[in-house]
């Protein structure tokens, strides 16, 4: 049987960690493609120079030619500039919506099977422009932003109540920005809803810091933007779909009628399997989280309605 193969575009930061986490693995063969010439080059040898040590077999090459590309089961996109201090996801726009589309042309023409992941921010937009570019059917362009955000939930769920991480469970739902919406209800420890274990002031607390999460990074790194954490997050979806392991998670999705919204990338939880979105996973909202959630469906059709023609 051919071994997988995952192209990860952008050599930076999360690019780069979340190749480092597929070939660690052994999931599949890593192509890391970069617009600096070297980048990839550089990183991609490092990256295969550490596998005798580790000891995995995965081949991790880098390049700029999308040829080396061609045929590749999954395409990750971290290409693009991250924010700054003082910099929303939003103000990113209209320089991402440039690098994403000139990219996922390229690596679509060449692995016409592939399922997209998008990471570039601000991500439910540059969903849009991936989906448009490569021409793919929604099953296979999805954006990784859910399974991060759910993931400062529960590390901030685990911290306040002295728990395992792992035995925290969170879902955080709508768009990637200010307005997503941590579910409370449905972020559970054991089993049991946080609302029944916090008292509501704290509950609020945690979820405002989750949705503040990516901008306290951004404060302390003052150069960059979270990397760890959205490349671990990457890396549970690849391996969701390589792997075809039905698992339900939080990703941007195009919606076609699913929790009311048509026509628009938004963070539902989804089954993730071989053919990507196997299906969406609709859960019951009640009134005020229902609200919650249109108004963040309302800020990601703002957006997308902002994108240079
Ligand atoms: N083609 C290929 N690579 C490109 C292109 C392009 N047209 N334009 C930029 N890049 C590369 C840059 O050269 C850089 O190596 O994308 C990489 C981005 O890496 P970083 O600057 O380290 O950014 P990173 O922290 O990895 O974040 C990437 O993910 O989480 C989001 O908001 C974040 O949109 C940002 C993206």
């Amino acid at each position: 049987m051919a071994r997988n193969k995952v192209t990860v575009i952008g050599a930076g930061n999360v690019g780069a960690t979340t190749a480092q986490r597929i070939a660690e693995a052994g999931l599949a063969d890593v192509v890391l493609v970069d617009i600096v010439d070297g980048l990839p080059q550089g990183k991609g040898l490092d990256l295969a120079e550490a596998a005798p040590v580790v000891g995995h077999d995965a081949a991790v090459v880098g390049t700029n030619d999308y040829a080396d590309t061609a045929g590749s089961d999954i395409i990750v996109v971290t290409s693009g500039i991250p924010r700054k201090p003082g910099m929303s996801r939003d103000d990113l726009i209209a320089t991402n919506a440039g690098i994403v589309g000139n990219v996922v042309k390229a690596a679509a023409a060449v692995s016409p099977d592939a399922v997209l992941i998008v990471v570039t921010n601000p991500l439910d937009v540059m969903c849009h422009v991936a989906k448009d570019a490569s021409g793919f059917p929604r099953e296979r362009v999805l954006g990784m932003a859910g399974v991060l955000d759910s993931a400062r939930f529960r590390t901030f769920i685990a911290r306040e109540l002295g728990v395992s991480v792992e035995d925290v469970h969170a879902f955080v739902l709508g768009g990637h920005g200010d307005t997503m919406v941590p579910l409370s209800r449905y972020s559970t420890v054991a089993g049991v809803p946080i609302t029944e274990l916090l008292p509501a002031d704290r509950v609020k607390a945690l979820e405002e810091r989750t949705a503040n999460g990516g901008a306290e990074i951004v404060a302390l790194l003052k150069t960059g933007s979270a990397f760890y954490a959205p490349a671990a997050s990457t890396f549970e979806m690849v391996d969701a779909i390589l792997r075809d392991r039905k698992r339900v998670l939080p990703c941007a999705t195009f919606l076609q009628g699913e929790f009311g919204v048509d026509g628009l990338f938004v963070g539902v939880p989804v089954v993730l399997g071989r053919k990507g979105l196997e299906r969406v996973f609709e859960i019951e909202l009640t009134s005020e989280e229902r609200a919650a959630f249109d108004k963040s469906v309302d800020a990601v059709r703002e957006l997308v309605a902002a994108l240079p023609a």
